[in-house]
């Protein structure tokens, strides 16, 4: 009988050695020690055999069973890294050590623009906020003066919601949240409102080259005791020499904003154009960059701050115009065009 062991010991060695997948190896392995398998029967065989021998051709069936079973191990595991081996060589060659002949990525120039502002004010203690996109009528007007039905309600053409809130118009709508967060700072230890809060706002307008429905502006509070306008021209100066690096002319017109009194409108001599007149300053020389103004005591008093109290200014800087001020970007659409032929032009150190 342990010539039948021996018969069936060859015959498996000379069948493996001939498979050459997993499917083979799989039907092998039912054929030799499956339920009906070959070393199986030779098991089930046993009790047949007499008794003198039982012992040596138990101890055959279980190491032939236990080759058989570990030979089908050995060659599945050789099996599937074949297979792996077969797929990595059909996948195109990538050598992960080769340098990439890929362009390098480049800030939106709003971003940097945006960026530079908040390192300058944060250098003077300013603190940089963030605020939501879709804000109340509440907080876009209400809270700033603007009651419902006011006329200077027109000179923003808001997308409003189905839900009644709007999508912001100015980054004054953040006013409001930005005093109810820090007032208590402000009347229990002293500690004067500074912050700026730079974001992305809609108007329905029509595009141009200086219009674009949708644009970057960068608010910024003082509210403290005794702040004045000489506090205002200050900081507006000394962060508009620091972008432009150099000392720029400004000029202080009035202006009406109803969150403001007085109000003024600070602009800029155009920087393309010198002053001569181009089409992006309206031909005027001067490019309004910056809205600005005294808070008004209406404003303070809905964002909890005493008006009798404290006073302080506020102003709506805009950064898109000072992104194309600064790059000699003629025409607001090439800011949003997604164009990297416009895009990639700039970089941090410029
Ligand atoms: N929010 C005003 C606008 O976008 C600008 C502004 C801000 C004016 C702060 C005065 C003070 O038109």
């Amino acid at each position: 009988m342990s010539q039948r062991t021996n018969e069936v010991r060859e015959s498996f060695l000379l069948a493996i050695a001939s498979v050459a997948t997993v499917d083979e190896l799989e039907k092998l392995r039912v054929e030799y020690i499956g339920k009906k398998g070959l070393v199986t029967d030779l098991m089930k065989a046993m009790k047949d055999i007499p008794n003198e021998e039982k012992k040596s051709f138990g101890q055959a069936v279980n190491a032939l069973k236990t080759e058989v079973e570990g030979l089908i191990t050995e060659k599945r595991e050789e099996l599937k890294k074949k297979e792996i081996e077969l797929e990595n060589a059909a996948m195109p060659e990538f050598d992960v050590s080769t340098p990439a002949d890929l362009k390098r990525g480049s800030y939106h120039p709003i971003t940097l623009v945006q960026r530079q502002c908040e390192d300058i004010f944060r250098s003077m203690g300013f603190a940089v906020e963030d605020y939501s996109e879709i804000v109340t009528d509440y907080e876009c007007f209400e809270a700033l003066n603007i009651p419902k039905d006011h006329p200077a309600r027109d000179m923003q053409d808001t997308y409003y919601l189905e839900n009644g809130q709007l999508l912001k118009s100015h980054t004054s709508a953040a006013q409001n949240a930005i005093y109810k967060k820090y007032k208590d700072a402000l009347i229990n230890e002293g500690k004067p409102i500074k912050a700026i809060f730079p974001g992305r706002c809609f108007r329905n307008e029509a595009t141009d080259a200086c219009h674009e429905n949708t644009f970057f502006q960068m608010e910024g509070v003082m509210v403290d005791k005794d702040i004045s306008i000489s506090n205002l021209i200050f900081f507006m100066k000394t962060m508009l020499s620091e972008v432009f690096r150099k000392d720029i002319k400004v000029r202080l017109r009035p202006g009406f904003f109803p969150f403001v009194e007085p109000g003024f409108e600070l602009d800029i001599s155009c920087l393309i154009c010198g002053g001569e007149g181009c089409p992006s300053c309206k031909h005027s020389g001067w490019l309004e960059l910056c809205p600005c103004g005294m808070i008004h005591p209406e404003v303070l008093k809905a964002g909890g701050i005493d008006p009798e109290e404290y006073t302080g200014f506020a102003f709506g800087l805009g950064l898109t115009r000072l992104a194309m001020m600064k790059y000699g970007v003629k025409d607001i659409r090439d800011l949003n065009s997604g164009s990297l032929k416009v895009l990639d032009q700039f970089t941090d150190d410029n």
